[in-house]
This record gives structure tokens, sequence and C-alpha cells, in this order.
């Protein structure tokens, strides 16, 4: 697949097929992830695959089965609490929200990436300290990325508590978790969201940030 359509067709996808995505793309998904840039030279990242579902209940736990009750008025209440406005990205959340926990059950494979890291995650004391996180982000991406040419498409969900999920995957201290990846084949009928279509010429900027040399040829 050419690249520019790898990047256009990439979209996030909640809603899968029933259908497991095989050991040979997993592979594949994730010896592209271990190409992305890394802080440290070392790329010192490890993947669970989640194969039984008895795992993903308990991963996505009490909490997921709370939000697979959730209906379409508590979701409005959500966003609002919120405070959204933007018409678009209401409809993201109002249809994301309660579908946080079945994505995670329903998902052809879930990965948990997994990063080391020396610096307490949660109080960085500079930019630098969360080159681990940041690196680890650009491994999904290329991942997300890879999954399209194999037809796999997903989502990042960050767990309210990913000290519980370290603790039930027994994962190391050392190493942290960014997110839940569940990836799948998308489910045929399924909504799709409307991105917003963004011209780069409204968001280059020319040697400081000033409007008026913001269309420059
Ligand atoms: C850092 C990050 C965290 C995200 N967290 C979640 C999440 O917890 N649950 C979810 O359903 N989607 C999550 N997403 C997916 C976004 O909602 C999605 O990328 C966004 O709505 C844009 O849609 P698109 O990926 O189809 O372009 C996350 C994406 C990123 C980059």
């Amino acid at each position: 697949m050419e690249f520019f359509e790898v990047i256009n067709k990439r979209r996030t996808v909640r809603e899968f097929e029933d259908k497991p995505v095989d050991l040979l793309s997993i592979k594949k998904i994730i010896s592209c992830g271990l190409k992305a840039p890394t802080n440290d030279h070392l790329r010192r990242w490890e993947f669970i695959v989640i194969d039984d579902i008895e795992m993903r209940k308990k991963l996505i736990g009490k909490e997921g089965d709370n939000i697979i009750k959730r209906d379409e008025k508590e979701s409005i209440t959500i966003i609002d609490n919120w405070g959204l406005t933007d018409e678009k990205q209401r409809e993201m959340f109002l249809y994301a929200i309660p579908r946080q926990a079945k994505m995670i059950l329903t998902a052809g494979t879930v990965i948990i990436p997994c990063f080391y890291t020396s610096k307490p995650l949660l109080q960085p004391i500079s930019l630098s300290s969360l080159n681990a996180f940041a690196s680890i982000w650009l491994c999904i991406e290329n991942m997300l990325l890879a999954a399209v040419t194999e037809g796999v498409y997903g989502v990042t969900r960050i767990p309210k508590s990913p000290g519980s999920v370290k603790k039930l995957l027994n994962i190391p201290d050392e190493y942290e978790i960014p997110c839940i990846l569940a990836l799948g084949y998308p489910k045929k009928g399924r909504k799709v969201l409307k991105q917003y279509k963004i011209d780069p010429e409204n968001k280059i900027r020319f040697n400081k940030w000033d409007n008026t040399i913001r269309n420059r040829k």
C-alpha cells in the first residue's frame, strides 16, 4: 500500500468483526513498532498480547461493567460536564464513551505496550523526563499504520488505573504502560466518525507566531 494511502486510511476503530488477528500480522505490526525512533537507542519495549477473554474481562474490571451499561443520556452528561461544545468532538465522545469496555472485549487482539523508564512517569521534572513516554507513542503510531496494511485498525485506550493493569499483568515496576491497544478487523456497517479536514496552509507559521505571514507562498 502506498504511504499516503496508509496515512489517510488509518482511523480509530472501536467496533470489530468477530475475527482474531493472527500472530503473523501481530508480529508484523510489532516489528514496525520496533522501528520507531527511541530516546535511548535501546527500544526497551515489551508487548503483552492478551487473547484470553477472561484476562480481558479482568483488564476492564468493574469499571468496564459500568461503562457497558452506560446509555446515551449518561454519555451526554459526561461530555457536558467536560464543557465540550465542538459538534464533531461531541459526536466522537458520544460514540466512544459507551464503547470503552466492549471494544477491548471484542477486538481481534489486545496488545499492552510496556516501556522501560528510570524516571517516575507522573512526576516529570523536565521535558526529557518524558522521553521514554514520547518514544513509546511513536512506536504505537508505527503499529497503527502498519496495521492498516494488514486490514487491521484499532484504538488506544488510556486506563484509569495503570497501576492495577500492571499488577494484573505482572509487569515489573520499572516498566510503564502508555495505553491498552485494541486492534481488529472493522465491523461492517459501523459508524464512521468525521475527521476535520485541516489545511496545512492554516497551520504553518514562518519564523515566529505571526498571523500576517501565514499565507506566504
Ligand atoms: C493519546 C491518545 C489517547 C486516546 N485515548 C483514547 C481512549 O481512551 N479511548 C478511545 O476510545 N479513544 C482514544 N483515543 C483515540 C482518539 O479518540 C482518536 O484518535 C481521535 O478521536 C481522532 O480520530 P481518528 O483517530 O479516527 O482520526 C486516543 C488517541 C490518542 C492519540
